[in-house]
């Protein structure tokens, strides 16, 4: 194994200031020479040079001739808006960039540093910078692929009747459920901001007249009584004593109607997770086993009914408050 290639940073960066300073919409727009491509960005032609030879070295870009740039296949899908705003360092991609350079404090403390670079916890650093936080929502949002609403649920979805979606979101996964199952109310939980770009999202997919949006935090009491509470991608995000705390308030919000809590795409229900998640450097999160996830819901009154599994591999578990768990734990 090549360690120095493991660890070599030359080609990430390189990709990032190449989307920062917008090379390949440049190259698409028929400029193609070095001086005519560092004129459109605003910079020095000669370390512009030497970056875009890198890549076209790397199989992003080629070079025809000396000082000449053209798209590849590779290089065009950085037209694509989620690498945009994936990799742009004046936006969303330098924040994830730059996180990563927390990771030292992190793994020497166990606490999240991202405010020592940022100034801020990472969702208060969204909401005061409205368009990194838009970019966030993007990449969470309708774009960024189909999210997976067919997970199996015991007993069927035919007996649901509301869904709430905690930490939704800008609603594309319950916009999801609630066109494919007309019968479902749905009611989205999540910080202000979120909460008020899903009406879009359920407009859009013809839904607005069985969702609704609440803006609040989910450490906060939840709308009681639902058959359903939805977690997906949302415990993988917090260390264990905050993760417990949203569980809590699901289980007591689910318990009222003997309702459950699913929990999506943050326990690995057959293996430990084989790579370290973003979620971890920005906020002190990871995945779970399920062992750790089981012993973490039992602490806040939450039986593990089932896990495993969808379609699209992501997993899923499905937990019963304990006052309403039956014996169908496995
Ligand atoms: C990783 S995203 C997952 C979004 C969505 N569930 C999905 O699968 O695409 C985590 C969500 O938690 C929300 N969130 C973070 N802190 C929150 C809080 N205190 N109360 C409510 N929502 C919060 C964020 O705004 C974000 O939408």
């Amino acid at each position: 194994m090549d360690l120095w290639a493991l660890a070599d940073l030359r080609t990430p960066w390189c990709l990032h200031v190449a989307v920062t300073l917008r090379i390949a919409e440049h190259i698409a727009a028929g400029r193609e020479e070095i001086g005519a491509l560092a004129g459109a960005a605003s910079c020095d032609a000669t370390m512009l040079g030497l970056v875009l030879t890198h890549l076209a070295h790397a199989g992003v870009f080629e070079e025809p001739e000396p000082g000449r740039f053209r798209l590849n296949e590779a290089a065009r899908q950085l037209l694509e808006p989620g690498a945009r705003s994936g990799l742009d360092l004046d936006g969303f991609g330098g924040r994830m960039a730059h996180a990563w350079s927390t990771l030292l404090t992190l793994v020497r403390t166990g606490k999240p540093a991202y405010r020592d670079v940022f100034g801020r916890p990472f969702w208060e650093d969204l909401d005061a910078h409205p368009e990194i936080g838009a970019a966030f929502d993007a990449l969470m949002g309708p774009g960024h692929g189909t999210p997976d609403a067919d997970f199996p649920l015991a007993g069927g979805w035919e007996a649901v009747r509301t869904v709430t979606d905690v930490g939704g979101g800008t609603g594309a996964m319950l916009a999801e459920i609630l066109r494919a199952r007309p019968w479902i109310r749905g009611t989205l939980v999540d910080l202000p901001r979120a909460a008020a770009a899903s009406a879009e999202t359920f407009r859009a997919a013809g839904v607005s007249d069985r969702a609704r949006a609440v803006g609040q935090s989910f450490f906060d009491p939840l709308p009681a009584g639902d058959d359903v509470y939805l977690l997906r991608g949302v415990i993988n995000d917090w260390p264990d004593p905050e993760a417990a705390a949203i569980l809590r308030r699901c289980a007591e919000a689910a318990q009222v109607v003997g309702g459950r809590v699913v929990v999506l795409k943050s326990v690995s229900p057959d293996e430990r997770p084989a790579e370290i998640q973003i979620e971890t450097v920005l906020l002190g999160g990871r995945q779970r086993t399920l062992g750790e996830f089981r012993t973490l819901a039992a602490g806040c009154g939450l039986e593990v009914a089932a896990a495993g599994r969808q379609k699209s591999g992501a997993s899923f578990v499905e937990c019963r408050p304990e006052a309403c768990a039956t014996d169908t734990a496995r």
